[in-house]
């Protein structure tokens, strides 16, 4: 599989990169303090309630559940951002393939203007047609400030 390296020192918090691996987009968001407190907010009043109960995380078991832990990154070696800084996953609607929008739609997330699918704070869908939570690439820190994908 495709490796690529992505220099992620730029990416202030609150905002997304968008790269380009296996021809395909993935979403890299560094989240602010806020939107992490917000994202285990969501935790607490998905759970139970989720379309798609599973992380979709390669980076994890099949089984692994669709919490937000389960669907960050950790923290870089040496860094002291708290952990589930770091969210990254394709930027490919799993209803039909579209690229949703950020910062939009009914949960804080993600928003797929093609039908109608809302995702939250962490990816997971929550609203509209879309069967599976946006899936999450295998991920690591090659250093404090770049991320291996693939
Ligand atoms: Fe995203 Fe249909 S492709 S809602």
């Amino acid at each position: 599989m495709s490796t690529i390296r992505v220099d992620v020192s730029g990416v202030a918090p609150g905002t997304q990169l968008t790269v380009k691996w296996l021809g395909k987009p993935v979403f890299i968001r560094h989240r602010t303090a806020e939107e992490v407190e917000k994202a285990k907010l969501q935790d607490e009043e998905a759970m139970g309630d989720l379309v798609d109960p599973l992380a979709r995380n390669d980076n994890l078991d099949p089984s692994a559940l669709a919490v937000d832990a389960n669907r960050t990154m950790p923290s870089p070696e040496g860094s002291d951002e708290p952990a589930e800084t770091w969210l990254v996953q394709m930027g490919v609607c799993t209803h039909l393939g579209c690229v949703p929008l950020g910062d939009s739609g009914d949960f804080g997330g993600w928003f797929c203007p093609c039908h109608g699918s809302h995702y939250d704070m962490a990816g997971r869908i929550r609203k509209g047609p879309a069967p599976q939570n946006l899936h999450i690439p295998p991920t690591s820190w090659v250093d404090g400030t770049t991320i291996l994908l693939g």
